[in-house]
């Protein structure tokens, strides 16, 4: 395997990705790791990744300088490759006269070099740093420069170290993934022989070795992940499983009976249903916050389930369907807190539980391929995302019983017609919200003065990023027609046409 040590960029987790699609087995871990311990996992490869920081601030991460003594191959991407800089004799980083953000054309001068072998002398890639390399360390020579940036990859072919300041893990590099697989394939002599069959075979030793002839609890939330996370473990573990399906009154129309139907029968899943309804609502009455929303109903599902556990008795362990994305964007040991996805962000410290996330290297297709491999059916892996606190966060601010229903109504509407229109396999995830905001409108003759529901539709690959969807016009006006009419409360409706960044897919 290679891993990927993480020093902070929001998209490094893509670096990660693009070496799993290479069918190697690739991890991100936390810059703080020891030598020792990446010795002990005996990667192939290590790659420094991007990250906000200069190597001269005083919160800079660091990292271990034995690591360069491993005999490990080693790339180093933008800070990655500063900090190779900043840490090897000879090596100088300084602050640019100008940061450079975009795209740039570099000139390959060395004609041997394994990075960019058979690939043109010129191409474009993606750059984006305030700090330059401007002395390469002792034993690297200079592979390629660019206009602004003199030293734009350095390699040290004796040692294996390579550094490059500009992003290969964004498509916007031309030859980004061709670059990466030099050094994974002829760099670092790692074999393609990974896969989610693999993965399943690796989560399923795992789990049965930390779980032993104990019992474990899970939190069914109706989504994709948690269902998912439900099929693997039954199959781990069989009935030492049992599954608790909290009803917390946040969820789409039809959903509660279809997670009873085909978890709880075709899979036969161990299922607990709790109607947990009044005690979410009334916990969350008044609040209008969205941080706060998020927090109170992760710990009410954790109150919920530590209820439903004290009666099973002898539970110790709490299966969850975390993703990659919850965590990285909840704030690993660098990144900032965009949201604190309820599944990561909510948990109370005094938890009674050892945790089980074994979706948590993984993101969203790759669990669904995984449901697939699983034999779970095409309509529930492909399920879109639904987020653990539902409908909380797409009624924005205070939660009523009313809004929700405004919610539930206007969304199935909405999942009707992208269904009739056959647009469910393009979008990736589609959902009404209700801001709450109110305006004047005509109906009728009379005038009125009600509710505004927004639709939000996206494209997507992980979440991470995403457009917005191109829903044809007639569609959202049929859509807008059926809403108006059928949906109480609503006289008018609006279409989100943000990407994300610099908007997130929820609006809360
Ligand atoms: P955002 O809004 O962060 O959404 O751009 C990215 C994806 O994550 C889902 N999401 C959540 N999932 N708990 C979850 O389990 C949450 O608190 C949460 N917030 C957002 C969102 O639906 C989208 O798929």
């Amino acid at each position: 395997k290679i891993i990927v040590l993480d020093f902070g960029s929001q998209y490094n987790q893509l670096i990660t990705r693009r070496i799993r699609e290479f069918g190697v087995y690739s991890e991100l871990l936390s810059h703080k790791i020891s030598a020792a311990e990446i010795k002990a996992m005996n990667p192939k490869g290590i790659v420094f990744s991007g990250g906000p920081n200069s190597v001269y601030d005083e919160s800079a991460f660091e990292i271990d300088p034995e690591i360069f003594e491993l005999g490990i191959p080693i790339l180093g991407i933008c800070y990655g490759m500063q900090l190779m800089a900043h840490n090897l004799p000879g090596g100088k980083v300084e602050g640019a006269d100008n940061k450079e953000y975009g795209k740039a054309v570099i000139a390959v001068n060395d004609d041997d070099s394994i990075m960019f072998q058979d690939l043109p002398k010129e191409q474009t890639v993606w750059m984006s740093h305030g700090d330059l390399v401007t002395a390469v360390p002792e034993g690297f020579t200079v592979s390629a420069t660019s206009q602004n940036c003199p030293i734009s990859a350095m390699s040290n072919k004796e040692k294996n170290f390579y550094g490059l300041q500009f992003h290969t893990e964004v498509n916007n590099t031309e030859y980004g993934n061709d670059i990466l697989k030099h050094f994974t394939f002829d760099v670092c002599d790692a074999k393609a022989n990974w896969s989610m069959d693999d993965f399943i075979e690796m989560q399923i030793k795992n789990i049965r070795e930390k779980v032993g002839d104990k019992k474990v609890l899970l939190g069914l939330s109706g989504g994709v992940d948690s269902s998912v996370v439900g099929v693997l473990l039954q199959r781990a573990i069989g009935d030492q499983l049992t599954s608790i399906f909290v009803d917390h009154g946040l969820l789409r129309k039809g959903e509660a009976e279809q997670v009873m139907e085909s978890l709880g029968g075709k899979f036969g899943l161990n299922i607990i249903k709790v109607d947990a309804k009044e005690r979410f609502l009334s916990k969350l009455a008044g609040v209008a916050d969205p941080e706060r929303k998020r927090k109170i109903i992760g710990n009410e599902f954790i109150e919920v389930f530590d209820d439903e556990a004290t009666k099973l008795n002898g539970i110790e362990f709490l299966a969850q369907g975390t993703l990659y994305t919850d965590i990285i964007e909840s704030g690993t040991d660098t990144a900032q807190t965009i949201k604190s996805h309820h599944n990561v962000g909510g948990l109370p410290e005094d938890l009674q539980f050892e945790l089980i996330e074994p979706l948590n290297t993984l993101f969203k297709d790759e669990v669904r391929e995984l449901g697939e491999r699983l034999g779970m059916p095409h309509e529930l892996v492909w399920r879109q995302p639904f987020p653990g606190p539902g409908l909380g966060i797409r009624v924005l601010g205070e939660i009523t019983e009313e809004k929700l229903q405004i919610v539930r109504d206007s969304d199935y509407i909405l999942r009707e017609e992208i269904a009739k229109h056959g647009l469910d396999k393009d979008i990736w995830q589609y959902f009404t919200v209700l801001p709450g905001i109110r305006s004047v409108g005509v109906m009728g003759d009379g005038r009125t003065y009600d509710y505004t529901i927004g639709i939000r539709a996206v494209t997507s690959i992980d979440g991470m990023t995403a457009d917005f969807a191109k829903i044809p016009w007639d569609v959202l006006q049929e859509i807008s027609v059926r809403i108006v009419n059928e949906v109480a409360h609503i006289n008018r409706v609006v279409y989100d046409i943000t990407s994300k960044p610099p908007a997130t897919v929820e609006w809360e």
